[in-house]
């Protein structure tokens, strides 16, 4: 991949003197979703796909961007005096934000760049395509301008970004994941501290696959900003009876006590999903050390059931998909993952059934429909590299 990314940027960008390869990684989130907003803990992990990137400083204060994904774009130019956010910068919104997130931060780049992206994660799929951007942008510049930054900053800086620059109010599971992924482990996360733990994750005989349900991502932002809206005034409400700093403080029990203070049945639902996911997400990390992946496997499908009716964030798409799973001898969990509402599933499936998963999986969802969803047999990859 390195020669190919080199290439590309020398027939785009003249020649590929003294240019640095760069790579980093998406995300697939096991357990413990929409709850990195509400002070829970998560547990992602990278993957061995991501986005490679090719960059090199230049005299004057040009930035120019092209990526090999989005090729009939051509270069996107800009300068780093003008980071504003603009609809036809189309994809280079997410660098130009993190180089601006750079700048309010005391950290300033004093000339520009030409940079070359290449990403093999399918695009809208929800494994953090843009967070990988953000995060390798990060990167990019850390080496670039020797920033005295660890890579937790720099997940930090691309959440900032990605919140303030381009208006989604995520949390900071995706950018965290993905800046500090570890060779088969996922990370298990309190977004609360920002204190975490490496668990391996050794599936013996099964194999985590991905299913994208090639649907199109449309309001996702909308509908993710509202649902974390709903969460803040659910939070609020209990507040005024019990001096909690985040919905994750509650377990279900005391959740069951002060829930009446929720004055709408739907937010009573959100913070329902938050409290019970938050909780399983402890629960199968706990299976998990165990080697006990039935047991993952069954709160994976649980955590599926709450986005879906608790939270109501899955839609037919994601519910063919996993529901189909279920039905798949050998299929040991299947959930919905990233924010939902398009995107992706994340099953563990045991190695001898991944073709009939497939298979069975894959007829039901385009019958039911109407087009085709794809698969992935993924790896559990580091976080970012110099190649
Ligand atoms: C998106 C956001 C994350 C997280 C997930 C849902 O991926 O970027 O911060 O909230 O949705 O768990």
């Amino acid at each position: 991949m390195k020669e190919f990314v080199l290439e590309k940027f020398a027939e785009i960008f003249g020649d590929n003197k003294g240019a640095e390869v760069y790579f980093v990684p998406g995300r697939v989130n096991l357990i413990g979703e929409h709850i990195d907003y509400n002070g829970g803990r998560v547990f992602p992990c990278a993957l061995t796909i991501g986005t490679y990137g090719v960059a090199r400083k230049r005299e004057d204060n040009k930035l120019r961007f092209y990526s090999v994904n989005y090729g009939t774009l051509g270069i996107i130019e800009s300068t780093i005096e003008n980071l504003k956010l603009e609809e036809e910068a189309h994809w280079t919104n997410y660098p130009k934000g993190v180089m601006w997130a750079f700048g309010e931060k005391g950290f300033q780049i004093s000339c520009g760049m030409d940079l070359l992206l290449y990403g093999n994660i399918p695009t809208g799929s929800g494994l953090s395509s843009s967070a990988s951007v953000e995060i390798l942008t990060g990167f990019i510049l850390r080496d670039l301008f020797c920033f005295d930054l660890t890579n937790e900053d720099l997940a930090l800086i691309g959440q900032f970004s990605e919140n303030q620059f381009n208006g989604l109010n995520c949390g900071i599971m995706d950018q965290f994941a993905v800046a500090m992924g570890k060779k088969d482990h996922a990370i298990f996360l309190d977004t609360e501290k920002l204190t975490y733990e490496y668990v391996p994750v050794q599936l013996e005989n099964a194999r985590l696959v991905i299913a994208c349900s090639n649907k199109k991502r449309e309001l996702t932002d909308s509908k993710y900003n509202e649902r974390r809206n709903e969460c803040e005034v659910a939070l609020e409400e209990i507040k005024q009876v019990i001096g909690i700093n985040t919905l994750c403080d509650l377990n279900e029990e005391l959740f069951e006590m002060y829930k009446v203070m929720i004055k709408d049945e739907d937010r009573c639902k959100r913070a329902k999903h938050v409290v019970s996911e938050n909780q399983r997400t402890i629960q199968a990390v706990e299976a998990l050390k165990k080697n006990d992946i039935e047991l993952f496997g069954q709160l994976m499908n649980a955590s599926h059931i709450s986005l879906r009716d608790d939270y109501e964030v899955t839609g037919e798409e994601l519910d063919t998909l996993v529901e189909e799973a279920w039905k798949v001898e050998g299929v040991i969990g299947s959930r919905m993952t990233g924010a939902g509402f398009g995107g992706c599933t994340v099953s563990i499936v045991r190695e001898d059934a991944i073709d009939s998963f497939i298979e069975k999986v894959g007829t039901a969802y385009k019958e039911k429909i109407g087009y085709a969803a794809d698969f992935y047999v993924v790896e559990v990859g580091d976080g970012p590299v110099i190649l």
